[in-house]
């Protein structure tokens, strides 16, 4: 864990709770957490789904691995360390956004399992949901699909530290929701995902 550096900082709440926020957005905000390989289409599912849950009435907000690192993650390249620090900081601020209300879609390709149980970790001390979903897709088809050129670079040896080519990828082992993209159309996933939350009660009011 990070350690802590500035002392002498005091924790300073407000009057209007979480829950308060929550019951006026009509919802439940948590963190979903999309994790997979690059091309896997974490993006794309996370994109449909912001619009369903729009088109319902409901409130979400990407955080989304390349925007993140255009602004405050820009200073992060691909080591592992640097992939750990940009993912505690994203999970740092998904807190944020579930504090405020709001279903946070996380898309990060987040190859390591240990900083992905950080950030549950995290949420929980924070009495906050963390959902994880793993967007589940072949290295072959997602090299297939390569919708940047990446793999392809990466397999030229242009690219170092490539998750799936020359870097590892840690599958989920309980996953709150598994998709398998190589046999689901993106509908089936946005539709699986907004059940789950309907059945755990996060498109209703606290
Ligand atoms: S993570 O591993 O730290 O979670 P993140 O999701 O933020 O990665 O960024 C991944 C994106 O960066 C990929 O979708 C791809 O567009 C780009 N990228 C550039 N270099 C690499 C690399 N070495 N490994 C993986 N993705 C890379």
């Amino acid at each position: 864990m990070t350690q802590q550096i500035a002392t002498n900082i005091h924790w300073h709440d407000g009057t209007v709770t979480r829950a308060d926020r929550n019951k006026l957005l009509g919802q439940k905000g948590a963190t979903l957490w999309f994790t997979g390989l690059s091309g896997s289409g974490k993006s794309t599912i996370a994109v449909a789904l912001e619009g369903a849950l729009y088109e319902a009435g409901k409130l979400a907000y990407r955080l989304d691995g390349d925007n993140i690192r255009f602004g405050i993650n820009k200073n992060l390249g691909f080591s592992a360390e640097d992939r750990k620090e940009n993912i505690r900081r994203i999970g740092e601020i998904a807190k944020l956004y579930v504090d405020a209300g709001i279903i946070t879609l996380s898309s990060f390709i987040s190859p390591y399992r240990e900083d992905r149980d950080n950030v549950r970790k995290l949420h929980e001390e924070a009495g906050m949901d963390f959902i994880e979903v793993f967007v589940d897709c072949k290295l072959d088809e997602a090299e297939k699909r390569d919708p940047k050129g990446l793999y392809k670079k990466a397999r030229a040896g242009e690219i170092k530290n490539f998750t799936g080519i020359d870097d590892p990828y840690e599958a989920p082992e309980n996953p709150e929701i598994h998709l398998s993209t190589n046999e689901m159309s993106l509908e089936d996933e946005v539709a699986v995902i907004i059940k789950y939350l309907e059945d755990n009660g996060y498109l209703q009011g606290a």
